[in-house]
């Protein structure tokens, strides 16, 4: 008897028959990790085409340990000679597998040998999500200290800290809480278009939060922020098909898969491709309905990111149609990612001139509009974006409602400044160019305009740093990282900065800030902003399910604001126009949408 019990512990890394739920236990990594096991018994689910999926005979009653596990083998032999619905036992080694150190592990049983079968043809009945288990709707993590976007972020890793569950709570621990099994999710909506990949996020039918008016969910303001971890990601079917081009919005025919992750998401691989019941309705939305009065009382400011034009961008003329057509060519336009002349091209070239120009006979053959541009060449190749690009900000504006106070351009590296009484001594000129929180990155355009009411508007223009080398929301480092937004601080308060020196010295100056902020509402950078100039989604309350203007993963979000002085917060009136991110992939005109803001400019 003795001699029974202890006889396993002289075999350290051998272990015998071990449940599946065992393998998972209750936290992220395995407690079996790296270790041999026998007389692992389970039900298939599924076969893919690098393993299949196993689920316990004998499950436990912990929900925090998944009852399947992924059995990955490189054999054909192995995968033809199992099928979904038998029973079978295998011996293999546990492992935790991920393609970056940036991702999760995923817990699985490598190297199957071995493999009995018990009996063949058994039930196999998915887990369906918002019946059996449902995901929590707030949180990612408890190691983002109640803040997805909190900064520092990457204070630690959910790999090293390798919490125990909390499944009811946190995104994260939900999902892999489910890590390898068969779900279901019944009359899900998609929340995005479909990534490089083929794969589209949807949600199901469960609790949801941030839902918005055409179906996708909104990142709003909750605990910290809320990101959404309700949402799922489906990825390549098993069967080798190819899902079908989703919208946001679109209604989906029901999936069954299995959860798994990869390439630094959760995410379910379905048995075959999803399917598309019925298109979210209206095809693209209607244009604003905000019209200039074309006096002071009602001016309109449109502000549109419209992605890398060049004069001869496919997207120019369809730029065009969207400013005519969709913003109902505003009085005023705030343009970010105009690149120079001759595009990506790495030549001397900055002037955009040309491009302006295109863009604007093209707007004018729609609508008969004729609009003066304003822009200040960057430094070549100081100003980030697609190399020799030379993106920055410029201005569209009717001559006969706006004309430039007082003209003397600053160039691309002098520093514009405020003089006594609100003056500029450059106009336009760019907030403090040489400042390295600018480097590799678009300087913002400053310019004042005496209005048709005899008022001066004074218009910032910006484009701050990207968010490039952000970490996923489902990846190991808590909070994410959130790419850039270092820089993007420093930024915000330059530009804040800016707005304060020109309110001390003209009170009541009207301001008006606009452009591809690069970041969220509830994000440090933008609280820079707080006192100092008003969101326009504030100021004319937007329900905060409606305030996005770009689609990422899984969410509806807003990288473009419209930040007004106070004098201009009464009578404002503001609009997203969600033309790209209501569209397909194939027809997006840009990567963002543009927004368009009526304005009373009168004297006060
Ligand atoms: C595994 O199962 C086989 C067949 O049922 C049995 O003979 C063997 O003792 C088991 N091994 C362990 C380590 O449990
Ligand atoms: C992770 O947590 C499990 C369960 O608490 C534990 O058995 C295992 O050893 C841990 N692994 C690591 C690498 O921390
Ligand atoms: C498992 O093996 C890998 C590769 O050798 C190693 O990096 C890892 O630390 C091991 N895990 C544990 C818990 O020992
Ligand atoms: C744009 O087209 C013109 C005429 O076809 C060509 O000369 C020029 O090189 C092109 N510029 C770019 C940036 O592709
Ligand atoms: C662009 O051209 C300049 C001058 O020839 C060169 O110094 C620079 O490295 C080039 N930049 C890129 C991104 O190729
Ligand atoms: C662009 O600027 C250059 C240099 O000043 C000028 O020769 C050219 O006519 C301009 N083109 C347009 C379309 O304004
Ligand atoms: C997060 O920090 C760790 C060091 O703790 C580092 O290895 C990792 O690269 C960082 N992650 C990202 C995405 O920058």
């Amino acid at each position: 008897m003795r001699f029974l019990l202890f006889a396993p512990s002289f075999l350290p890394s051998l272990v015998s028959a071990v449940t599946i739920s065992a393998i998972n236990g209750p936290a992220f990594r395995s407690p079996y990790e790296n270790q041999s096991v026998t007389n692992v018994t389970g039900l298939v689910t599924a076969v893919g085409p690098s393993g299949f999926f196993l689920r316990d005979t004998t499950p436990d009653r912990d929900v925090r340990t998944s009852n399947s596990v992924y059995v990955f083998t490189t054999s054909a032999t192995i995968r033809g000679s199992v099928a979904a619905g038998d029973i079978v036992t295998i011996d293999g080694k546990v492992s935790e597998y991920r393609s970056s150190k940036d991702y999760l592990y995923l817990t699985e049983i490598t190297s199957p040998t071995n493999v009995r079968k018990i009996s063949s043809g058994n039930a196999v009945k998915p887990v369906v999500l918002g019946v059996d288990r449902s995901p929590p709707a707030y949180r990612y993590s408890a190691l983002d200290d109640n803040d997805v976007f909190g900064v520092p972020n990457n204070r630690t890793l959910v790999s090293v800290v390798n919490a125990t569950l909390q499944q009811d709570k946190y995104g994260l621990d939900f999902w892999e809480s489910l890590s390898g099994e068969l779900v279901s999710v019944k009359t899900p909506v998609a929340l995005s278009m479909p990534n490089n990949y083929g794969d589209v996020w949807v949600r199901g039918s469960y609790r949801v939060t941030g839902k918005n008016s055409r179906g996708g969910l909104t990142i709003v303001p909750g605990i910290g922020a809320d990101a959404n971890p309700e949402a799922i990601l489906i990825g390549d079917p098993l069967d080798g098909t190819d899902n079908a081009a989703t919208k946001l919005g679109d209604d989906l025919g029901d999936i069954t898969g299995v959860i798994t992750y990869a390439f630094g998401f959760y995410r379910i691989l379905p048995l075959t491709a999803l399917s598309v019941k019925s298109n979210a309705l209206p095809l693209l939305p209607p244009p604003t309905t905000l019209t200039s009065t074309g006096a002071c009382s009602g001016l309109t400011f449109g502000s549109y990111n419209v992605e890398n034009l060049t004069p001869n961008s496919t997207h120019l003329p369809l730029v065009a149609e969207h400013i005519a057509t969709y913003l109902n060519t505003p009085d005023f336009v705030f343009l970010q990612e105009v690149q120079d002349n001759d595009g990506a091209t790495n030549s001397t070239v900055v002037s955009a001139n040309i491009t302006l120009q295109t863009l604007a006979d093209a707007i004018e053959a729609i609508s008969g509009v004729e609009y003066s541009y304003l822009t200040i060449d960057p430094v070549d190749d100081k100003d980030g974006g697609q190399p020799g690009g030379n993106i920055r900000v410029a201005y569209f504006y009717k001559h006969d409602l706006f004309s430039l106070r007082n003209p003397n351009p600053g160039s691309g590296s002098e520093k514009i400044e405020v003089l006594p009484g609100g003056e500029l001594n450059f106009n336009p000129g760019r907030i403090d160019p040489e400042n390295e929180a600018w480097t590799n990155s678009r300087k913002p355009l400053v310019a004042a305009f005496d209005t048709v009411g005899g008022e001066t508007v004074y218009a910032i223009n910006v484009h701050f740093g990207s968010k490039g080398g952000s970490s996923s929301l489902y990846g190991d480092a808590r909070p994410p990282v959130n790419g850039g937004v270092d820089d993007r601080q420093k930024q915000a308060e330059l530009v804040a900065g800016f707005i304060q020196e020109l309110q001390a010295e003209n009170e009541g100056a009207l301001v008006v800030a606009a452009g591809d902020f690069n970041e969220f509402s509830y994000v440090s950078p933008m609280k820079a902003f707080k006192d100092i100039a008003w969101d326009l989604d504030e100021v004319v309350s937007i329900p905060v399910e409606e305030r996005y203007t770009y689609l990422y993963d899984m969410n509806c979000q807003q990288l473009d604001h419209m930040l007004v002085s106070r004098p201009l917060k009464k009578g404002a009136k503001y609009e997203h126009v969600h033309i790209n991110t209501w569209n397909t992939k194939a027809a997006q005109v840009s990567d963002h949408d543009p927004s368009v803001a009526i304005l009373n400019t009168c004297k006060r």
